[in-house]
């Protein structure tokens, strides 16, 4: 099994993702609150890159509901911001969610040729990495990022994952994410660029949800043929 890990989102392009299982990880916030919605009793999800194509979506399937943020705030006229603590703690009878968010959504898009794709936070991290050890493919990690530069947290998070995958034969990347990992203490990400931003914009709540690490055993995954993803079966 061969572990890679992507620095910045940008270098997506420069991977074979076909026959490997991609796992897209966007701690602040957009993986974190997927977890959060599907917990909650969300059926379904389906990540847009553009408000235009949720609205479309919308437009002829009423009953979806549109998730998703543009500058960390709540998109006019959406049902949902991109916050888990919109959904920890509630009990929906299902719904199907159509998500954009500046970061998270396009990175899951970005990783449509692979296999499979495994949305990850630190909340499910361990999950995450029994789920791939399990399937024993070739793993490429994918740190959303902020705007196509590196993200401190989601590379943390991909070396914590790299490291639940002992035996595995690690790519340079994975070897920097654990190594970032090792040496950083998991409070610290609460200071990353994108972290410092949320707390500024008043989401400080949402960061000490998003820094528990391991508290869940559900795994997100997604289906690149046909758009959408759930909660796989051990959620
Ligand atoms: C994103 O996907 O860009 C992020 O989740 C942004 C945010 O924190 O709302």
């Amino acid at each position: 099994m061969r572990v890679d890990v992507i620095l910045s989102p940008e270098e997506v392009v420069h991977h074979d993702l076909a026959g490997r299982v991609g796992v897209v990880i966007d701690v602040f916030r957009f993986t974190t609150t997927v977890l959060a919605a599907l917990e909650a009793g969300i059926e379904r999800f389906y990540p847009v890159g553009e408000v235009e194509e949720a609205w479309r979506l919308k437009a002829s399937h009423p009953k979806l509901l549109l998730a998703g943020e543009r500058n960390a705030l709540k998109i006019p006229g959406f049902d949902f911001g991109n916050s888990p603590l919109e959904h920890h703690g509630r009990r929906y009878q299902g719904g199907e969610l159509v998500f954009t968010t500046t970061n998270g959504t396009r990175a899951v898009r970005a990783a449509r040729e692979a296999a499979l794709v495994v949305l990850a936070c630190l909340r499910s991290a361990p999950a995450a990495a029994a789920y791939l050890a399990d399937l024993g493919q070739d793993v490429v990690l994918i740190p959303a990022g902020l705007e196509g530069r590196f993200s401190l947290e989601d590379t943390w998070c991909a070396g914590l994952i790299a490291s639940l995958l002992p035996g595995a034969e690690y790519g340079d990347g994975a070897k920097a994410a654990l190594a970032l990992w090792a040496h950083l203490p998991r409070e610290d990400l609460a200071q990353s660029a994108h972290g410092r931003r949320l707390q500024a914009l008043g989401f400080s709540a949402d960061l000490s949800y998003c820094l528990e690490c391991g508290v869940s055993t559900g795994v997100v995954l997604w289906d690149p043929e046909t758009g959408w993803g759930a909660l796989g079966e051990e959620g």
